[in-house]
């Protein structure tokens, strides 16, 4: 049976790769993002994959084939996405890897820097997480967490930031343990730098240095992140730290 991922930030630089390294291993893939002719343009672009039709928002019920199925939608609004994501019998792996990074100190920190980036990097998540759940234990399923190493300590100039990653972290371990009942699995992940926009832009804020060859490739971390989920079924990895490699 095709297996099923729900991917989102999938117009992103992480996201992308994981939407091209499913579809590589034959995975029917939901590419989630909030920009849909990116997102289109991404479907379009993946190799041997035929783009299905755009979600429609029709309550019926959408067990997709092979291929890639851009489902655009904006984290910032959780409250609308029991109406408006496809709703699947079966899901094999939800990969939430959407997330904004903006870099400010708490004293300049507005209220909706902090609602956005609370909503986007953690609300959306567990409320697209709940809105599965039936699916993702119908099939036995995994729920990965693209969380951060800033999510482990905190950061001056990035607490938005780093308390939203330390709260995804907190749903990562609570929702693992309540939903072992049911062979759901989850992982966190906590990647270093790894060459995308978001990372230039966060190292341009903090004044610091990016070259995208100090950095982990996306593909690197896609691959790895696919490697979990294609683990055989009697183990698995709940927590994946990923660092680049140090140059001499
Ligand atoms: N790059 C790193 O060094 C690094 C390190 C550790 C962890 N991470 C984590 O990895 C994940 C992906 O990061 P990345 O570097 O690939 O960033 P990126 O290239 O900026 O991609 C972020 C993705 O999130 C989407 N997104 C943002 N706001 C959204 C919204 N309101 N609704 C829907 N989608 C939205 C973006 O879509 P739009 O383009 O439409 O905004 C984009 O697809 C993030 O969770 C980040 O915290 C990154």
């Amino acid at each position: 049976m095709t297996r099923t991922v729900l991917i989102t930030g999938a117009t992103g630089g992480i996201g992308g790769a994981l939407v091209r390294a499913a579809a590589d291993r034959g995975w029917a893939v939901l590419a989630a993002a909030r920009n849909g002719s990116a997102l289109q343009a991404l479907c379009d672009a993946v190799p041997g994959m035929t783009p299905l039709p755009a979600f429609d928002g029709s309550p019926a019920r959408h067990d997709p084939a092979p291929g890639t199925t851009p489902l655009v939608v904006d984290l910032r609004a959780p409250s609308r996405f029991a109406e408006s994501l496809p709703r699947l019998g079966r899901l094999d792996a939800v990969i939430h890897c959407a997330g904004i990074a903006e870099v400010a100190p708490v004293a300049e920190s507005s209220y909706p820097l902090w609602h956005d980036t609370l909503t986007v990097n953690v609300a959306a998540a567990a409320e697209i997480t709940r809105l599965y759940l039936p699916a993702l234990r119908a099939a036995a399923g995994h729920v990965v967490f693209v969380n951060a190493t800033p999510g482990l300590h905190a950061v001056p100039r990035w607490s938005a930031y780093t308390a939203s990653k330390a709260a995804l972290r907190e749903v990562a371990d609570a929702l693992r343990q309540e939903e072992a009942p049911h062979g759901v699995r989850v992982t966190s992940v906590f990647p270093g730098g790894t060459a995308t926009g978001l990372l230039r832009e966060v190292r341009s804020a903090f004044g610091r240095p990016f070259d995208p060859a100090d950095c982990i490739q996306p593909e690197t971390l896609a691959d790895l992140i696919l490697n979990v989920l294609d683990m055989r079924n009697d183990a698995y990895i709940p927590e994946l730290s990923v660092l680049p490699t140090p140059r001499p």
